[in-house]
């Protein structure tokens, strides 16, 4: 029998886009929020403002340990990892520099580069993965100019699950002078991370996935010998710090914070982060964890359902995202199956990453993806292939 984790008793696949269930301590800690602090932090003086403020730092400090930073106000605040994306995207390149990304970004990458590209403020190259989705440092040390400024690229893969080497990225980008903005939204909470060691600049997360916070919840993460001043805010406005003045704070986290910040999702997100933090056997147990159930899965799938066609590694360690087909039925057929027959929730289609999908040689038409969370198991998995070998073999409930 299936463990009957929710009222619906539901198998949750969807975790690539945003995790569920979150923690218990999670939900506790926004309600706590809400029904007994509820202020705004930094604006006030009262009791209730400053409880709001020391959550906030809290939650602060939690990232920063996460990532092995130092300084916990070098992490920045914002909605989604698309916002942190933007905010070191647009704030560090200039007219006339050169950047690099690579051909599984994510649009939240892609977008604001392409924009800067179009409307001819800089100049851009793409750098193609393998079929797998993994880049050649070799081809980025390549593309490099004298004016490339920044390199740009996810740490994870949204669509196959596979981790690059950044480490080995950054050391080329710390020899050549150039900015390292790494997209952590898929790897933060699942692959250990320390800024400093993986020769990171500046890191995007995002406090939904598997850190598991409440949506609308994500951060920049600044290094600590990363000189701030070079990236320009993009948003200027109230920050509760020099009120008497009409020019934007230029220290952290300040700089880059302007309007109330989301304390009931960062309380939650705080909560998550600790619950990650602290869980047996640390980030390097998950790690293990997802890359197991990839395994699992694919070649159980493998075995069991004939049309099954995967484009996910199941050698590789990876972050438990599996992009898949049958390829009897259109991707959108089987996930609705999924979702209306057998409970199983999943995402098709291009998951934000068209160039993602030509890489790997399923565009236009995308994969379905599981994404698994830590609280999945073997027996969800192996429900999920019975109900994929029914559907394969046209008899689905
Ligand atoms: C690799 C990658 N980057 C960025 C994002 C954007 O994250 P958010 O939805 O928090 O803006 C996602 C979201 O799925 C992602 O998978």
């Amino acid at each position: 029998m299936l463990k009957d984790r929710t009222e619906g008793g539901v198998i949750y696949f969807d975790n690539a886009a945003t995790s569920f269930p979150k923690p218990q301590c999670v939900s506790e800690a926004v309600m706590h929020y809400m029904t007994k602090i509820g202020a705004n932090p930094g604006r006030s003086g009262h009791k209730m403002s400053v409880e709001a403020g020391r959550i906030v730092f809290k939650a602060r400090k939690s990232i920063a340990a996460l990532f092995g930073l130092r300084n916990p106000m070098r992490v920045i605040f914002t909605s989604n990892a698309t916002e942190a994306l933007n905010m070191a995207i647009l704030g560090v390149l200039e007219k006339g520099d050169h950047a690099i990304t690579s051909s599984m970004e994510h649009n939240s990458t892609i977008r604001p580069l392409h924009e800067m590209e179009k409307k001819g403020i800089i100049s851009l190259s793409i750098i193609q993965a393998d079929k797998t989705g993994i880049l050649d440092p070799d081809k980025i040390r390549k593309a490099i100019r004298a004016n490339t400024k920044a390199i740009i690229i996810n740490h994870a893969s949204n669509v196959v699950g596979c981790i690059q080497p950044i480490r080995e990225i950054g050391k080329i980008c710390r020899e050549n002078g150039v900015i390292f903005i790494v997209d952590c939204a898929q790897s933060a909470g699942i692959v250990p991370i320390d800024i400093d060691q993986d020769n990171i600049d500046i890191l995007a997360f995002a406090g939904h996935k598997a850190l598991y916070g409440p949506t609308g919840t994500g951060g920049m993460v600044i290094a600590d010998r990363f000189d701030f001043k070079r990236i320009k805010p993009l948003k200027y406005g109230g920050t509760g710090s020099l009120s008497d003045k009409i020019e934007q704070p230029d220290f952290l986290p300040d700089r880059f914070e302007s309007g109330t910040l989301n304390v009931a999702g960062l309380s939650g997100l705080l909560a998550g982060s600790e619950y990650i933090r602290h869980r047996d056997g640390g980030i390097e147990r998950i790690l293990e964890h997802k890359t197991e159930l990839q395994k699992y899965f694919i070649q159980k799938a493998e075995m069991l359902v004939e049309d099954f066609c995967c484009f996910s590694s199941a050698q590789l360690p990876s972050t438990g995202v599996v992009a898949f087909k049958l390829n009897k039925f259109s991707v959108s057929e089987i996930a609705q199956i999924l979702s209306d027959e057998y409970g199983i929730m999943c995402r098709q289609g291009l998951h934000c990453s068209p160039l993602a999908h030509q890489t790997i040689g399923t565009f236009p038409e995308g994969t379905l993806r599981f994404g698994f969370s830590i609280f999945n198991n073997k027996e969800e998995i192996d429900f999920a292939v019975q109900a994929l070998k029914s559907i394969s073999e046209g008899k689905q409930t």
